[in-house]
């Protein structure tokens, strides 16, 4: 079967710039992904710099990776940031009440977070604790990081081996205070946070960006409270929580790689949600902040199923498929079409923790189909929005429909134009018609990211199953594109 579309697109029209921080990433002390995905055993044979691993630091690195978030998620809100500073011997072990029960020994913290950031070239993003943490200890936290002079925490750090400061500057004042949080009210919550962010201090040369604790999924009152209470210059972002859950049903997910096609669309129709999230979400923010000064910080997003049987249900461990691949590639589309108000994102989690980019077992490492996705879709990264009128062919299943294909177009700093073409199709194969007037081209490449079931996966024996490979299924035809899309896939073509 096979359906055909049109799309206009001008490139004249490119305005607003897709933050590259849309394509930031999120590491909580949650499973394996510090203890045992970054941070690992001195004894293990592979290349590491102190405890990091460093195959993961440079599949990491070639994809650009802008920002990590850390230490949670849930976690941040009972993180004691002292507990992870000094000699390592002497730290305090902790329980991890939200995340299996189990202690950890705060062996990384502060000065590893930092490290693994230089490493990894990319700007940290510090969720600080405000549900059972004082508004001194978050203060005393960013003197820590950011200030370059002479102060208790200053001395402290330098005490510690770190003469000069960071330079932070994404600092989240709290984590889900709705729920994991705090269980606060807005009403509190935005009292809280005017609170907790005074004393978060600018020091000379680290302004901070301050993110508020945001809402979840359709929780549009929150938005509305925090807009409302909180003035205009004391918050540079407000967050929002929305992952794709494939049965909408909390108590059974669904399972990672074993589902059917009913339960795939289901999947696809709940992640292509976020775009009337982020839209209702907005619409509030437009409300109070017409210019929009204020960014949405979508801080955790991805699908959330069940874990691998036989796994810790406290690790959240699970595979991914291209079914995972296929929600990076739509939800990237819809966080590029919004980047007037999106302005941070962060997929959640970077390694063995729900939608991974990297998987790891003792020595071995594999990247997951969605790592391949952001591999294709750097290109878009602080390139400028090109508008796209477009209306999809529909892929139906029972008495629902979705729109079949999603797509997203940049035009880069050198003139080159990027289209990401998502088709979530299992069955159809569609081919997609733009005609580019006003547009210079004289030839187009791509790549795709495809496999012939939603639920094909790149396990430890076969981790090269799914990767990304040349698309050659784009012709120019005078000033025509035409391009075939496949069922199942995610492609990127480069127009110069
Ligand atoms: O990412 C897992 C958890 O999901 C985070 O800790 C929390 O913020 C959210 O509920």
């Amino acid at each position: 079967a096979q359906g055909t579309v049109m799309l206009n697109l001008n490139a004249a029209g490119a305005k607003d710039t897709i933050s590259r921080h849309i394509y930031g990433h999120f590491s909580e002390h949650l499973g394996r992904c510090i203890y045992d995905g970054f941070w690992v055993d001195p004894g293990l044979n592979i290349p590491k710099q102190d405890r990091i691993r460093m195959d993961v630091v440079n599949a990491l690195k070639k994809i650009n990776i802008p920002n990590l978030r850390w230490p949670g998620g849930c976690f941040a809100d009972e993180y004691h940031w002292r507990d992870g500073i000094g000699p390592r011997d002497q730290r305090p072990k902790m329980v991890n009440t939200n995340w299996g029960g189990v202690t950890e020994d705060n062996s990384f913290g502060t000065h590893e977070f930092m490290e693994l950031c230089s490493l990894l070239n990319c700007e940290p993003y510090i969720a600080g604790n405000v549900g059972s943490g004082t508004v001194e200890e978050m203060a005393k936290w960013v003197e820590y990081f950011n200030f370059d002079g002479i102060s208790p925490m200053a001395n402290l750090r330098k005490q510690n081996g770190r003469e000069k400061p960071w330079k932070v500057t994404f600092w989240g004042v709290g984590n889900e205070s709705w729920g994991c949080g705090g269980n606060m009210t807005p009403e509190f919550y935005s009292d809280l946070y005017k609170r907790y962010a005074t004393y978060a201090r600018d020091y000379p040369g680290s302004p901070l960006k301050k993110i508020a604790s945001g809402a979840s999924d359709w929780n549009t009152n929150w938005t509305e409270v925090m807009m409302k209470n909180v003035p205009a210059g004391q918050m540079w972002g407000l967050s929002l929580h929305y992952y794709t859950i494939p049965t909408g049903k909390w108590s059974h997910k669904g399972s990672a790689t074993q589902f059917d096609e009913k339960e795939y669309f289901s999947t696809m129709k709940n992640c292509l949600a976020m775009d009337e999230i982020v839209k209702r979400h907005s619409a509030v923010m437009d409300k109070y902040d017409p210019k929009k000064k204020v960014a949405l910080v979508v801080d955790e997003w991805g699908v959330w199923t069940d874990v691998e049987p036989g796994t810790n249900p406290g690790f959240l461990y699970q595979q991914n498929t291209m079914r995972d691949a296929l929600i990076a590639g739509s939800t990237l589309n819809i966080f590029n079409n919004h980047c007037e108000r999106v302005k941070i994102a962060s997929l959640a989690q970077t390694i063995n923790v729900l939608q991974a980019l990297i998987l790891t077992e003792k020595e071995k490492m594999l990247l997951t189909p969605t790592y391949h996705v952001f591999d294709l879709y750097k290109a878009h990264m602080d390139a400028r929005l090109i508008p796209v009128q477009f209306t999809s062919p529909d892929y139906v299943s029972g008495d629902e429909k979705i729109p079949a294909v999603n797509v997203s177009a940049s035009l880069d700093s050198k003139g080159v134009i990027h289209i990401s073409l998502v088709n979530v199709d299992p069955s159809k194969k569609i081919t997609v018609s733009s005609i580019l007037d006003g547009t210079k081209w004289s030839g187009v490449s791509g790549q795709i990211v495809t496999s012939p079931k939603f639920n094909d996966y790149n396990s430890f024996d076969n981790a090269n199953k799914i990767t990304s490979s040349k698309f050659t299924a784009a012709k120019k035809n005078g000033n025509k594109l035409t391009v075939e899309l496949p069922p199942l896939s995610v492609v990127m073509l480069e127009l110069k």
